[in-house]
């Protein structure tokens, strides 16, 4: 039986890109990168090495970061300075429960005046504000090919307008 419930999120302006690589997947991000605005939320969904960090990295140097962004693995939240905006990149792989993440304040970081980017994005359950970008990496026909989509969501508790249209990153 196919269940009918609403989804809990809209989507729209959707980007749907392969790269070949991981320089080409950090350059989309990078390209994407000039649409974010203090404040903004970016989920990265995707199983283990399909591109998360690369995308990550991509972000950091679009913003003109010198560090060398790696996986915050064993710390979940790292903080990169010095770039257009500040970047917070949170990897919640190893998080048991989404509780840990009041302990830490999350909510300075997410509504504040730099970009979040957040690595297995899922694992926040219903801490993730109510609009953010969607990054879905997929693993492609070959080995060095992935599948990207971008897509502007928006929870439907939300609602109150149409969603904006999007250009390509
Ligand atoms: N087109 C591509 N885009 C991105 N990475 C690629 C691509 N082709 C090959 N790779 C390789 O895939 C790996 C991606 O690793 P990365 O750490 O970014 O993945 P991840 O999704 O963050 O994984 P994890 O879930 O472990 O954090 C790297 O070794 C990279 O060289
Ligand atoms: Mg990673």
């Amino acid at each position: 039986m196919t269940e009918c419930v609403p989804p809990p999120w809209r989507a729209a302006a959707v980007t749907a890109l392969r790269t070949h690589g991981e320089d080409e997947t950090r350059r989309a991000a990078a390209r994407f990168s000039r649409r974010l605005l203090p404040g903004d939320v970016v989920a990265l969904h995707g199983e283990l090495g399909t591109g998360k960090t690369r995308f990550v990295q991509g972000i950091a140097e679009g913003f003109g970061v010198a560090h060398r962004v790696t996986s915050p693995t064993f710390t979940l939240i790292q903080e990169y300075a010095g770039g257009r905006l500040p970047l917070f990149h949170f990897d919640l792989y190893r998080i048991d429960d989404p509780r840990e993440l009041e302990e830490i304040g999350y909510e300075e970081y997410l509504f504040g005046e730099g970009v979040t980017c957040i690595e297995w994005a899922e694992r926040m359950g219903d801490l993730l504000p109510d609009r953010y970008y969607r990054v879905m990496l997929r693993f492609g026909e070959n080995d060095e090919d992935r599948l990207i989509t971008i897509e502007k969501a928006e929870a439907a508790s939300a609602s109150g307008g149409r969603l904006e249209g999007g250009d390509r990153p």
